[in-house]
C-alpha cells in the first residue's frame, strides 16, 4: 500500500463512520481505529516490500519497468566529437546506450544495424576501458560507408581486436563465427515487419542468461506519424532515406511515406520491445525512441510468442537468399513446430506481395472485392493497402 492508499483509506472510514451517517462511532472510537488503519496499511506496505507482493497501482515495480534518467547512468558519450559520430540516433539515447554498457559492463556486445558506425562508434567508446570487453558488428549493406565512422574518426577505438564489423549479409550467416555467451545486444535495422523480429530470433540462441538488448525507434510509428512535429520532419526524412536504400524506390513522395510505409507500419520494434520477456528499462524523458529488455531467464517458455509475431502484416519479404540462409539457422535451435510457423508466414506474405503487384499492374481492370490471394483465416489482415 503506498501513501496515497493509506491516505484513501483513511478519507473513506472518516466518511463511513462521520457523525451524520448512520453507523456513527463516538470521537474516541473513530480516533483509535483510525490510529489502528494507519499502522496496518504501514505494516502491509513494509510486509509488501519484503515479500514482494504489490498493488495493482505500483506499475513501476510490478511490471519490471525501470524508468531511468539518463542524466544520472554513467555515460562517457561527451568525449566524443558529436561532429564526426554520423550517428542515427539522438543526443539522449547516445547518453542511454553508452550509460547502460557502462552500469551492465558486458564483455561480447553485438550490434545489428551498423550503417556509418556512429553508433559502433559510441559502444567502442563506453569499452574502452574494459581490456575483456570487445564488440561485434553486422550490417546486410556490405557498402563502403558500413562503420566508416569508426575507420575515419574513430580508428584508436577499433584497436587490440576490440571491434569485428561482419558484412553484406543477415545475423545467420555470422552468428556461428561469432559464438555464443552475448551479453549486450544493439538492435537498429529496418524497423518494419518482420526484420527485426527475424533479427531477434536469430540472435536469441546465441544470448547468455540475463542478457540485455537495447532497440532504437521504438516510437517510430508515433514520431512520424507527426504527433510530435519536433520529430516529424527528421524522422520522415530518415525514413525517406531507408526507402530509397533498401527498397530501391528512387521517388519517394511523402504521400507514400505515410501510408504505404510510414508510421501505421513502423510498429516493429515497440511490438518487440514489450514483447521480449524480462525487465524493461526505459528513458524517464517524454516519448523516448529508445529502450532496452534485460531477459529474464527461461526464455524458452516464450518461443510460441516470438514466433507469432511473424504472423503480424509484413513489410518486407527478405530476399530467397536470407530466407534460404534464415531457414536453415531456424531448423538449427528451434522445433519443427515453431519453424513450420516461420516457413507458413513466409508463403503467405509472398503471396500477398505477388497479389499486391498484380492489382497495381492491373489497378484500372481489377474490382476491389477482387482478391486473388487465399485468406489463411478470417483474422488474417492483408497488406493495409491491399483494401
Ligand atoms: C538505422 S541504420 C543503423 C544506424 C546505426 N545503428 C547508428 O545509430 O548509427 C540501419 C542499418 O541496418 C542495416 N540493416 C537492415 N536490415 C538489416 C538486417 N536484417 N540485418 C543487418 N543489418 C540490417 C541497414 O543496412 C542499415 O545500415
Amino acid at each position: 500500500m503506498n501513501s496515497l492508499e493509506v491516505v484513501l483509506s483513511l478519507k473513506i472510514f472518516d466518511y463511513l463512520t462521520k457523525p451524520t451517517y448512520h453507523f456513527s462511532l463516538c470521537k474516541h472510537v473513530r480516533n483509535a481505529l483510525k490510529t489502528g488503519i494507519f499502522f496496518f496499511s504501514c505494516g502491509m506496505s513494509v510486509f509488501k516490500r519484503v515479500v514482494g507482493v504489490g498493488s495493482i497501482f505500483s506499475h513501476e515495480e510490478e511490471a519490471g519497468v525501470e524508468y531511468v534518467d539518463v542524466d544520472k547512468l554513467d555515460s562517457n558519450s561527451d568525449e566524443l566529437d558529436g561532429s564526426k559520430l554520423e550517428v542515427f540516433i539522438a543526443q539522449q539515447e547516445v547518453k542511454f546506450l553508452s550509460g547502460l554498457i557502462r552500469r551492465y559492463k558486458p564483455k561480447k556486445i553485438l550490434e545489428v544495424g551498423v550503417c556509418n558506425g556512429g553508433s559502433s562508434a559510441v559502444i567502442l567508446n563506453s569499452i574502452k576501458d574494459d581490456e575483456e570487453a570487445k564488440l561485434c558488428s553486422i550490417d546486410i549493406d556490405a557498402g563502403e560507408h558500413v562503420g566508416r565512422a569508426v575507420r575515419k574518426s574513430f580508428p584508436e577505438l577499433a584497436k587490440g581486436g576490440k571491434w569485428r564489423l561482419f558484412k553484406g549479409n543477415i545475423a545467420a550467416k555470422f552468428l556461428v563465427e561469432i559464438g555464443d555467451g552475448i551479453d549486450f545486444v544493439f538492435l537498429d535495422t529496418l524497423h518494419v515487419n518482420p526484420v527485426e523480429f527475424l533479427d531477434f530470433l536469430m540472435i536469441l540462441p546465441y544470448l547468455k542468461e540475463g542478457a540485455v538488448i537495447v532497440i532504437h525507434d521504438v516510437m517510430l510509428q508515433h514520431l512520424v506519424g507527426g504527433l510530435d512535429p519536433k520529430h516529424a520532419e527528421y524522422l520522415r526524412a530518415m525514413c525517406k532515406k531507408f526507402i530509397q536504400a533498401y527498397f530501391g524506390v528512387t521517388d519517394v513522395t511523402s504521400l507514400q511515406i505515410q501510408t504505404k510505409f510510414g508510421y501505421p507500419l513502423l510498429t516493429t520494434n515497440c511490438t518487440l520491445l514489450w514483447t521480449i520477456r524480462g525487465k524493461n528499462l526505459i528513458p524517464s524523458y517524454d516519448l523516448p525512441n529508445i529502450g532496452a529488455v534485460k531477459l529474464e531467464s527461461g526464455q524458452r517458455k516464450y518461443l510460441w510468442e516470438y514466433f507469432n509475431l511473424l504472423t503480424l502484416p509484413w513489410v518486407y519479404v527478405p530476399g530467397d537468399e536470407h530466407l534460404q540462409i534464415m531457414e536453415k539457422f531456424l531448423k538449427k535451435y528451434y522445433s519443427q513446430e515453431l519453424v513450420a510457423t516461420f516457413e507458413d508466414e513466409v508463403t503467405y506474405h509472398k503471396a500477398v506481395f505477388a497479389a499486391t503487384e498484380k492489382l497495381e499492374e492491373r489497378k484500372d481492370e481489377v474490382k476491389t472485392e477482387e482478391k486473388p490471394v487465399e485468406k489463411k483465416g478470417f483474422w488474417r489482415r492483408l497488406m493495409p493497402w491491399l483494401d
